[in-house]
């Protein structure tokens, strides 16, 4: 088990359909810790820059145009193992194959609008905290939970 930091994203929708709440309390009752919180809306550079990798789908253009259109809640989440258990909380990909019980499984229909992103590996967890927080935002404090938790 290693510790890691691992960039999520409550997309487009979640604010209007009023349930940040209820995604961060999944993410909190796993375990995970909050390490960094902002609400934002994307600028539309940000957003061409972390979906880089997908320039050459044909969903690109409409998936940074959704991911602009509205504030979002960006996050950096810590814990043991925090970028294979985010993604497992948040189900696969597209929510037709995400298990119910996952976020994605539950509250979402579209691929595009899968309502969650998180960073798929070391790399791009890395680069995405990146490109979202300044070191200084991010905080590592005192949590006597973490022995009953890991
Ligand atoms: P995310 O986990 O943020 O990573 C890449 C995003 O691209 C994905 O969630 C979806 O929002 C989007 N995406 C992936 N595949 C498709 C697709 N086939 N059609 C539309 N959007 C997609």
């Amino acid at each position: 088990m290693a510790y890691q930091k691992t960039l999520c994203i409550l997309k487009p929708g979640v604010l209007q359909r009023r349930i940040v709440g209820e995604l961060i309390s999944r993410i909190e009752r796993k375990g995970l810790k909050i390490q960094a919180m902002k609400m934002m809306q994307i600028p539309r550079a940000l957003g061409e820059e972390h979906y880089a990798e997908h320039k050459d789908k044909p969903f690109y253009e409409s998936l940074v145009g959704y991911m602009t259109s509205a504030p979002v809640i960006a996050m950096v989440v810590g814990g043991e193992e925090a970028i294979p258990f985010l993604r497992t909380i948040a189900g696969k990909t597209k929510p037709a194959e995400a298990a119910p019980g996952t976020i994605r499984g539950d509250f979402a229909l579209i691929t595009q609008n899968n309502i969650i992103h998180a960073a798929d590996s070391p790399e791009s967890a890395a680069r995405e905290v990146a490109l979202f927080f300044d070191e200084a935002e991010i905080l590592d404090y005192e949590d006597p939970n973490a022995d009953w938790i890991s």
